[in-house]
C-alpha cells in the first residue's frame, strides 16, 4: 500500500507519458515501464515494512515510493521503437537523473535514477568495463536508495520476476565487486517473498506477453 496519494502517483505517471518514445506501441511501452516501476515500488515497500516491523527503524516510505516510481524514467530514451534496449541502455540511470533535475525534482529524488543500475556502479567498475558513463561512483547511499536498487533486481522489463540465484550469477559475470555488494544487500534486506506480488501482477504479465507474441513480427521489423 503506497503512502503517497493517488494524485501524486498520477503526476508521476504523467511524467512517464511525457518521456515515452512516440510510436505504434507507445501505450504498451509506457505500460511496461510504468508497471515495472509499480512492481519495484511494491517489492521495496514490502521489504521496508518488514524492516520497520522487525527492527522498528525509520524508513521514509513517501520518498521510497516516489523514488521507485521514477527510477526508470530515463529508460524510454534507451529503447528502440521495437521495444528492445539499445546499447545506450546502460545510460538510462544517468539520463533519468538529468530528466528529473530538469523537471524540477530535488537531488534526493533524482539520485534514485542515477544510482539504481545493478547493485550500483562503482567508479572502478565503470573504468574497467569501459562503460559509457561518467567515471564516478553511481552507488546507492541512503536506505531508501538501496531498497529501490535491490528491489529492482527482482523484476525485469522482459517482463518477468527474477530469482535470487539468477540475479547473483548474472551480477557476478559483470564485475567481481558486484557479488560483494549483493551479499551486503541480501544480508541487510533478506530475499523478498514475492508470492503475493506475483499473484497481484499475474494477469498483467500474461497480457503483456500475449501482446508481445501477437505483434512479434511487427515489433521485430520496426
Ligand atoms: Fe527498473
Amino acid at each position: 500500500m503506497k503512502t503517497i496519494t493517488d494524485q501524486e502517483i498520477q503526476i508521476i505517471k504523467d511524467l512517464h507519458n511525457k518521456y515515452v518514445i512516440k510510436g505504434p506501441f507507445n501505450e504498451a511501452f509506457t505500460d511496461l515501464i510504468w508497471t515495472h516501476s509499480m512492481i519495484v515500488a511494491d517489492i521495496a515497500e514490502q521489504i521496508a515494512n518488514d524492516l520497520i516491523k522487525q527492527h522498528n527503524i525509520t524508513v521514509d516510505l513517501d520518498l521510497l515510493s516516489t523514488g521507485a516510481l521514477l527510477h526508470d524514467i530515463g529508460a524510454y530514451q534507451t529503447f528502440d521503437a521495437s521495444l528492445h534496449p539499445t546499447t545506450d541502455y546502460i545510460q538510462h540511470g544517468v539520463l533519468g537523473y538529468k530528466i528529473l533535475i530538469s523537471e524540477g525534482y530535488e537531488e534526493k529524488i533524482a539520485r534514485f535514477a542515477q544510482c539504481h543500475t545493478g547493485v550500483g556502479l562503482t567508479k572502478d567498475n565503470i573504468h574497467i568495463n569501459h562503460l559509457p558513463l561518467p567515471e564516478e561512483d553511481l552507488i546507492p547511499i541512503t536506505l531508501e536508495e538501496e531498497l529501490v536498487c535491490y528491489a529492482d533486481n527482482f523484476h525485469t522489463k522482459s517482463p518477468t520476476f527474477c530469482e535470487y540465484d539468477k540475479i547473483e550469477s548474472d551480477l557476478k559475470k559483470s564485475h567481481e565487486e558486484n557479488s560483494a555488494r549483493l551479499s551486503y544487500m541480501v544480508r541487510k534486506f533478506g530475499i523478498p517473498d514475492l508470492r503475493e506480488i506475483k499473484k497481484k501482477y499475474a494477469t498483467w504479465h500474461m497480457k503483456v506477453n500475449a501482446l508481445k507474441e501477437k505483434y512479434a513480427d511487427q515489433l521485430a521489423s520496426l
